[in-house]
């Protein structure tokens, strides 16, 4: 009988706490990604962060990032060791593109910043744009596309800087079905292009979010007495989308258990 293999950890958030003007918004909270493994295959993380809105998934990204300081607990990165800065890449809700570059310009000085020569960042840039639907657009400034461009161009921009933990706030938001598709394949592939790459995406869009992940952590308030959810926040579910055999499986959709689930996950936010 062989071994088991060792789960390796890339992502350990501990015991984190924070209050917010005198609001407590998330409570001892806990949220490990480990390395997922399939034989003879290169397989990153994908996980989603589910919860209603103003639970604090915003927030906890922030914190993951290293952007701001909870009251209470850790973050650790691979193998349990610190998270140095800059080791974490985010797109966020509103879009960080630099309003005075061209969306090209964006792209490549971000690759510059990741230590690609000019001529590297310009074909990545040009590989990206070209997969995210952008190629039309490269020469306009940020200002000049529609919010749904704006977000491509600012995953694309991410895509650049070659991370290992890449967190996404709402990344689905404003695109169409089509680039919707296209933006989860992306990240899907993205991901798989190392073992240890990981992404973390905060969606409201439940189906999107079983499509795209191996695992799904949901967020959810504590609840009162009667048990109505005010408290802070914390993991309250954890879906492994791996044992359900419902991961790594672009058919997976189509299948009765993931219409059950996304029902089940749907009801769970009543409580949430
Ligand atoms: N400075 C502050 N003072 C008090 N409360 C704050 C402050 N900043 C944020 N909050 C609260 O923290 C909570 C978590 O906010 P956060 O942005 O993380 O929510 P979210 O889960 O990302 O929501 P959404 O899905 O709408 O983006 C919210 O209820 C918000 O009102
Ligand atoms: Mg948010």
């Amino acid at each position: 009988m062989s071994a088991p293999i060792k789960e390796r950890v890339i992502l350990d958030v501990q015991s984190i706490s924070i209050t917010l003007g005198g609001n407590h918004i998330l409570h001892d909270l806990d949220l490990r990604i480990v390395d997922r493994q399939r034989p003879g295959q290169v397989t990153g993380q994908v996980s989603a962060l589910l919860g209603p809105s103003g639970v604090g998934k915003t927030r906890l990204l922030r914190i993951i990032a290293g952007l701001d300081s909870p009251n209470a607990g850790n973050v650790k990165g691979i193998d349990g060791k610190p998270l140095a800065a800059g080791d974490v890449g985010v797109v966020f809700q509103n879009y960080p593109l630099l309003r005075h570059r061209t969306v090209v310009g964006n792209l490549e000085s971000a690759g510059h910043m990741n230590g690609l020569s000019s001529a590297e960042a310009k074909s990545k840039a040009e590989m990206l744009l070209d997969r995210f639907g952008l190629s039309a657009r490269g020469k306009l400034y940020p200002a000049q596309l529609s919010g749904g461009q704006r977000q491509r161009a600012a995953i694309a921009q991410q895509l650049m800087k070659q991370k290992t933990i890449l967190l996404l706030d709402e990344p689905f938001s404003g695109l169409d079905p089509a680039a919707l598709g296209d933006v989860i394949r992306l990240l899907v592939e993205v991901a798989h292009m190392d073992e240890l790459n990981t992404l973390v995406i905060i969606t409201h869009d439940i189906r999107a979010a079983l499509i795209a992940s191996d695992t799904l952590y949901l967020l959810g308030r504590a609840p009162d007495a009667a048990g109505k959810p005010t408290g802070p926040a914390k993991v309250r579910r954890i879906v492994d989308l791996v044992a359900m055999g419902l991961a790594w499986d672009e058919t997976a959709e189509h299948r009765p258990e993931f219409t059950a689930l996304e029902r089940d996950i749907k009801d769970d936010f009543r409580h949430l």
